[in-house]
């Protein structure tokens, strides 16, 4: 590997998210959301760990954003708790809460940092949730309202709109598997989440379009399966697990429709009748950026008779065992392990599945630039003697996937920054505070932060904005 320069412009950030690192759940008016709820239901989170405090971020953003500045990000990626602005999902708006963010994003600005604000990052007021969430369409609307809430008050100082975060883990997680809050599993009617979030992606858009105008920087963040098969058999079995993990989301929101053959496979489990009229058209809105969040890949073959690992393991598709499957009409298909190296949450490191992933989207919509929205790894760090956190697992996965990004630059893709996942370790829901995904160290006893190896080699990353060879020997167990 030589030294690569990414392109002018190339934007270097870091990301994280409301509910994993604000704490103050109960401050300034704060509703409950459903992650509220759910971490509190016995045995939905490892050791029952609640998003109570979590990082404190509520109290710390002075100190936060000085880190940031420190580190020379020219973006953050943060997430907007919906029931710090709406308690219960409507009415009118909290103004703690408005406050909050405005002086956030002004700390930002004061620091020469894009600030890129996530609308929905899965903490759903727990009002709407008792109204049915994200099953009952109503809760698209009610989301619009709330868009055009934060389009108005911070909308002349906010870099980049993203509607949603990962609205597959929103539905399948929360409404099919159960894995995440709030913990429903209602199988085949858990399409209507789906649907419900994609209309609730096009009619944000609109409401923060309405207020700003047509050229407001909209952008959405999708986590994209990136699934191989070995196969003709099985590239059949991927070619579905493609259409429910991933087209479902990409083709309505990129073209408009639903696949036929999706909308034929699923129908014994839903007659579609949730989608109605115009929403195709709504759901369909131009964006600003594509935005990709990346991890690991997964492997399929058709197989009749899955076996299911030991409770308590990490599944082969990346879940907890011994819950429901997230796969929709898909329980002919088996996940296979993929080969190691893994990170702490048995995800297998596979950067070349990044460049495929550019490639392909790059390949079906050429126009649409892309960005990186989150990309990263936990680890289990260990603080040395010395106080210093020496994760060069983390330094070497990073650079394996950075390399993997200016590879598909050099073959065309258009991707426009890169947000590291995360800025500091945070609440990783359903494993509460035990998997560590920070570049800066928090010690859940004092809140004291650390700045991580790998914080330090990435500040010399976004100061050259080059990648140099890392000479570490991977320690990846
Ligand atoms: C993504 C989530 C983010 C974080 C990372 C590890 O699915 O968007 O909040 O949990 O995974």
């Amino acid at each position: 590997m030589v030294s690569r320069v990414f392109p002018e412009g190339f934007v270097w950030g870091a990301a994280t998210a409301s509910y994993q690192i604000e704490g103050a759940a109960a401050e300034d008016g704060r509703g409950p959301s459903i992650w509220d709820t759910f971490s509190r239901v016995p045995g939905a989170v490892l050791d029952g760990h609640t998003g109570d405090v979590a990082a404190d971020h509520y109290h710390r953003v002075p100190e936060d954003v000085a880190l940031m500045r420190e580190l020379g990000l020219d973006a953050y990626r943060f997430s907007i708790a919906w029931p710090r602005i709406q308690p219960t999902g409507s009415g009118p708006a909290v103004r703690a809460g408005l406050d909050f963010y405005s002086r956030l994003v002004d700390e930002l600005l004061a620091a020469d940092i894009a600030p890129v604000a996530t609308l929905y990052h899965w903490d759903l007021p727990q009002a709407l949730e008792d109204e049915g969430g994200w099953m009952n369409r109503e809760t698209a609307y009610r989301f619009a309202d709330y868009a055009a809430i934060m389009a108005t008050e911070l909308g002349d100082r906010v870099a980049m709109w993203t509607t949603l975060n990962e609205p597959w883990c929103s539905a399948f997680l929360g409404y099919t598997s159960g894995g995440h809050a709030p913990g429903r599993t209602e199988g085949g009617a858990s399409l209507a989440a789906v649907h419900h979030l994609n209309l609730a992606h096009g009619l944000a858009a609109r409401a923060v379009r309405g207020v700003l105008g047509e050229e407001a920087p909209v952008s959405v963040t999708l986590n994209l399966h990136v699934t191989r098969a070995d196969t003709p058999a099985d590239a059949a079995a991927k070619a579905r697990i493609d259409r429910i993990a991933n087209e479902v989301f990409l083709q309505p929101m990129m073209e408009g429709s639903y696949p036929e053959q999706l909308l034929a496979e699923t129908s014994h489990l839903t007659d579609w009748s949730f989608v109605r009229d115009g929403d195709l058209e709504t759901i369909a809105v131009p964006l600003e950026v594509l935005g990709v969040n990346y991890y690991s890949t997964g492997r399929v073959r058709t197989g009749t008779d899955v076996a299911l690992p030991e409770p308590g393991t990490p599944a082969a598709d990346g879940h907890r065992a011994g819950q429901a499957s997230p796969w929709l009409g898909c329980d002919d298909i088996e996940w296979l392990k993929q080969p190691g190296p893994y990170t702490a949450m048995g995800w297998n490191v596979d950067p070349q599945g990044m460049t495929d992933l550019l490639l392909e989207l790059h390949e079906r919509y050429p126009h649409q630039p892309l960005m990186i929205t989150e990309n990263g790894a936990a680890f289990d760090d260990v603080v040395a003697p010395d106080g210093r956190i020496h994760d060069e697992d983390r330094v070497a996965y990073l650079a394996g996937h950075l390399e993997a990004v200016g590879r598909a630059i050099d073959a065309g893709a258009d991707v426009r920054g890169y947000f590291l996942w995360s800025l500091m370790d945070n609440y990783e829901w359903a494993y509460g505070y035990h998997k560590r995904f920070g570049m800066i160290r928090v010690d859940y006893d004092t809140l004291e932060r650390t700045l991580k190896d790998s914080a330090h080699w990435y500040r010399e990353v976004v100061r050259t904005s080059t990648l140099q060879p890392v000479e570490i020997a991977p320690r990846l167990g």
